[in-house]
């Protein structure tokens, strides 16, 4: 099949490059001409580990191409998708559907023949209604279906999760379109992924509902991790012990410094704010995103708490930048806060991460020492932070961390850190809802 796909971030070029490695003739589109140069000669706009080997491999096999203008592609396509941004609006915290819009315009103009125009992007409920109203506005003559095919992939495991789905939601009540879809996702089949075929408003709400549900579930796992603080009990077992539950589930129970990233924080916000509107306000969502902002702001205080030198003029290693391990973003870390608040404590910051440090320099105050590795960022630290769960910091060499500390302590806020290796070295250790 011939796919074009609008929109070259994470969900766009994860999900074109994807789909032209099951054999789709895939044209990747975006308008920022120095990104589709940089991708043609196999560079990635983005860290995504694998990303690069599939890219360049389809491109040679001649299936995935790239370009800066959809009319050519999208007159040949017999699905396009929209996969462009939808940032929050700055004021209101509505989703910003001006890139999504003005998509669905350029693709009216060119299309030919059955179209099947896809929502990839995140977008409210009722995007596809006025989709359809815009490209009738737009070509009244045109055969198109406006199809919500909303997309579930992590940030660092993509390709993973494109390939290997738990579901496949697809929004549409056209028979037409839905043949089209079911072809287009056949391969999938191959992988047991259920393809759940509904009407196109539910599946805008589901991918929503799935996101505040998640980040409800961390949520509600970092207050049972304040609570193991205070009364005692550790909150890694009760989560175990919940999660084989399997009502419940073992998954996104890992308590941290609360949750960050470019999905949640916008998108139970945008939630919200449909629900407001809609006269039925999300209450426990809106206690969620206020919960976890507040997390977020305090986590710089507990490290703070665990000094034992005056703040002033005292170093903290930070470990890890990034909102989460195995991506260089920084959007909505909750490294952005801790750092902010230990420089405003008048703290020296030497910081490290493995993929983040460019983007990190670009979104954290100046003043902050990069180091080169985790043992240079500890050296003579009177601290050392764990933000991040890099796989790289699981197995540092203790006895060398403490040799180089000034003061042995770690505050790790990511629990990735059995508390008794540490402390029978004479660390000062500080967890996350380890109360025992
Ligand atoms: C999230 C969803 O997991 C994807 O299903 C969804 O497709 C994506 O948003 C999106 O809407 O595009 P992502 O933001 O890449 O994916 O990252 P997650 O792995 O979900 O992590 C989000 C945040 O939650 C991170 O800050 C992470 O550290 C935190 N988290 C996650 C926890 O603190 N504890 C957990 O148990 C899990």
């Amino acid at each position: 099949m011939r796919v074009a796909m609008i929109g070259t971030g994470y969900v766009g070029l994860v999900s074109g490059t994807c789909f032209s490695d099951f054999g789709h003739e895939v044209t990747c589109i975006d308008k920022d001409a120095a990104k589709i140069e940089r991708l043609k000669a196999g560079e990635m706009p983005i860290f995504e580990p694998g990303l690069d080997d599939l890219v360049r491999r389809n491109a040679a096999a001649g299936r995935l191409q790239f370009d800066t203008d959809l009319t050519h592609a999208v007159r040949e396509a017999e699905v396009v998708f929209i996969a462009v941004g939808t940032p929050s609006r700055r004021g209101d915290g509505h989703a910003d559907l001006s890139y999504v819009h003005a998509a669905a315009r350029e693709i009216a103009r060119a299309a030919d023949g059955f179209t099947v125009v896809v929502t990839k992007s995140t977008v409210p409920v009722g995007t596809g209604t006025d989709l359809e109203h815009i490209i009738r506005e737009e070509a009244p003559n045109a055969d198109i279906a406006v199809v919500s095919n909303p997309e579930f992939l992590r940030e660092g495991a993509a390709i993973e999760d494109f390939k290997r789905p738990d579901r496949i939601v697809i929004g549409t009540g056209d028979e037409r379109a839905q043949h089209v879809m079911a072809a287009l996702y056949r391969p999938l089949s191959l992988n047991a992924a259920p393809l759940m075929f509904t009407e196109r408003n539910t599946a805008e709400l589901i991918k929503y509902a799935s996101n505040a549900f998640l980040a409800m579930k961390i949520t509600f796992i970092n207050e049972i991790a304040d609570l193991c603080e205070k009364v005692g009990g550790d909150v890694q077992e009760v989560a175990r012990g919940i999660g084989l539950d399997r009502r419940i589930g073992p998954k996104f129970l890992h308590a941290g410094p609360g949750y960050g990233g470019s999905c949640f924080p916008k998108d139970t916000l945008a939630l919200m704010r449909t629900a407001q509107e809609a006269g039925t306000p999300l209450r426990l969502i809106e206690t969620v995103t206020t919960v976890n902002d507040s997390r977020k702001a305090a986590m710089g205080r507990r490290v703070l708490d665990a000094l034992e030198v005056p703040a002033r003029g005292a170093t903290v290693g930070v470990l890890g930048l990034t909102f989460k391990p195995n991506t260089d973003d920084m959007r909505d870390s909750p490294a952005i806060h801790i750092v902010q608040s230990l420089l405003d404590r008048g703290v020296r910051v030497r910081a490290y991460d493995p993929a983040g440090m460019e983007e990190a320099k670009k979104v954290l105050p100046d003043g902050i020492d990069y180091a080169s590795s985790p043992y240079d960022c500890a050296d003579a630290a009177d601290c050392l932070v764990i933000v991040t769960e890099w796989d790289a910091f699981r197995a540092l060499d203790l006895d060398r961390l403490k040799t180089l500390l000034k003061s042995p302590i770690v505050v790790d806020l990511r629990n990735i850190y059995p508390p008794e290796d540490l402390i029978e070295r004479g660390f000062k250790y500080v967890g996350v809802g380890r109360g025992n």
